[in-house]
């Protein structure tokens, strides 16, 4: 019995182990699901949007919110590796400006309001994502 509870305790450590080396802001968004559902209707906001949305009628809805888990999901310390193109290629020939680009923000931010995700949870990965505008914008 004593052998047994040994057992337990050290299944127990493991596994605490294990999850402790995914980072905290990826396991606040809800893990590799949480990113697909959230990403997923992100892409639908976007595309449904007046302002942006004609933008995304080249690519196909399901690899853009592939793409974008994989990336949320690396980005925010998860198991994921990003493989897509470089956000200067895949955005250069769109000609963004900054409102454009605010206007994404917004719409991921009510994304998120949207799966009650803590606004705490929100800054942190808005804060990752805030310096690819120099890839992304390029209309002053
Ligand atoms: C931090 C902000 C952004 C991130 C992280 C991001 C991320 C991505 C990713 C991962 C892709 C797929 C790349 C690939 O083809 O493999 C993509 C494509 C695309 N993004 Fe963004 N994006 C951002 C901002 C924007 C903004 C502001 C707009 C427009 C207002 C936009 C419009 C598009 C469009 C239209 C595509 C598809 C391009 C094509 O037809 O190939 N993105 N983005």
């Amino acid at each position: 019995m004593k052998t047994f509870a040994i057992w337990i305790a050290a299944l127990l450590l493991c596994a605490s182990a294990a999850h402790a080396q995914t980072a905290p802001l990826y396991q606040a968004l809800g893990e590799k699901p949480g990113i697909a559902a959230l990403m997923g209707d992100f892409v639908d906001r976007m595309k449904a949007n007046a302002r942006i949305g004609k933008l995304f009628d080249e690519i196909k809805p399901a690899y853009l919110k592939e793409q974008l888990t994989d990336q949320i999901c690396e980005l925010s310390g998860g198991p994921c590796k990003y493989e897509g193109e470089e956000m200067k290629k895949s955005h250069e020939k769109l000609g963004i400006d900054k409102a454009q680009f605010n206007l994404v923000v917004e719409i991921l931010q009510a994304a998120m309001d949207a799966r009650a995700i803590p606004f705490s949870t929100q800054n942190q990965l808005l804060a990752k994502l805030a310096p690819m505008h120099r890839e992304i914008i390029t209309v002053p």
